[in-house]
């Protein structure tokens, strides 16, 4: 067992700092992702670091990866510290900072839109049809409620926005800035991926309301998947036992996180923006104890730090 990470930091040209992970630069054709235990909720994030949260995301989306080979290729290289010290020997002396979290991958030229899916409808696909009956604009079925499941998933793409909110667009923005070809495979691998894991996650007690993909073209053309996928951050995940329609669902991961930062403000102490209050031991411990049990419920095995 390793310690707790707020914050990686390795001899490297750090490209990005993002609210969750840090993404360095390991030569033209490789990038180092390093998911460390910083946790946000309401957009903020916390102060405290959840112990293992940045193994969990880093190894569900390692063990995701090979499962989807067959629909698209991917970026992971390896998320085993010992093999990336081998690949990377300057960052033998940061064996502790890597293990469990790092995730060596090859470099790729992002797609500029999120690919999301949606199986239920929750977020803001809830809030712009609860005002309008449409998604990204769209008309939808009616009659749906808060975290109906929808008959046939969803392809809702929105727009990376460096700062704010992500924008859900309409298909046919992507048609338009990618090409009709690119757009439809997008679409069509990530309604591919999101079903296979929906169906693997439900048989495993957990909902995959909604998740998002981001793709990237690496060096000889070739599509990957890319970033993080199907973990808690990039997901809604849901408990299976307890779903009802008609009102917003527990989060799997994060409820013990986001029921005490509410109290926190049905009690006038925090105004919902950063800075966040200061977390109590009791609510860091059972959001690590939901992500651990996340990963062990899909996986079938303990999370193991190495
Ligand atoms: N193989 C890859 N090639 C190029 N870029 C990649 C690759 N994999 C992931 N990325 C990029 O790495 C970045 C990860 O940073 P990001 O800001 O999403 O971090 P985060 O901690 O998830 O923060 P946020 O909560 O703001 O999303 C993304 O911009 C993603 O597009
Ligand atoms: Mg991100």
């Amino acid at each position: 067992m390793t310690g707790t990470l707020a914050a990686s930091s390795l001899p490297l040209p750090l490209l990005r700092r993002g609210k969750v992970r840090e993404v360095y630069e390991v030569d033209d054709g490789r990038l180092l992702l390093v998911a460390s235990d910083r946790v946000s909720a309401f957009d903020v994030v916390m102060r405290e670091a959840v112990p293992s949260k940045g193994a969990v995301l880093t190894q569900l989306s390692s063990f995701w990866f090979p499962r989807f080979e067959g629909l698209v290729a991917h970026h992971c290289l390896t998320a085993d510290a010992g093999t990336i010290v081998t690949a990377v020997p300057a960052l033998a002396p940061y064996h502790s900072q890597l293990a469990g979290r790092a995730m060596l991958c090859r470099r790729t030229t992002p797609v500029a839109f999120e690919c999301v899916v949606r199986g239920y409808l929750a977020g803001s696909a809830w809030a712009e049809y609860r005002k309008t009956g449409t998604l990204a604009g769209e008309p939808m079925p009616k009659g749906l409620v808060e975290s109906s499941r929808l008959d046939a998933p969803l392809f809702s793409p929105a727009t990376k926005a460096e700062t704010g909110h992500d924008e859900n667009v309409p298909f046919s923005r992507v048609e338009q800035d990618l090409g009709t070809e690119l757009a439809n495979r997008l679409r069509d691998i990530s309604l591919s991926i999101y079903g296979a894991g929906r169906d693997y996650a439900e048989s495993r007690g957990i909902i995959l309301a909604d998740t998002k993909f981001e793709f990237g073209i690496d060096g000889d053309g070739t599509l990957r998947l890319i970033d993080e996928v199907l973990t808690p951050d990039s997901s809604r995940f849901w408990p299976a036992d307890g779903y009802a329609p008609g009102r917003a669902q527990p989060s799997f991961d994060k409820q013990p996180l986001r029921d005490y930062l509410a109290g926190v403000r049905e009690a006038g102490n925090w105004n919902g923006e950063a800075p966040p209050p200061a977390l109590p031991d009791e609510v860091v411990d059972a959001t690590s104890r939901r992500y651990r049990e996340a990963y062990r419920r899909i996986t079938g095995r303990e999370l193991e730090i190495r």
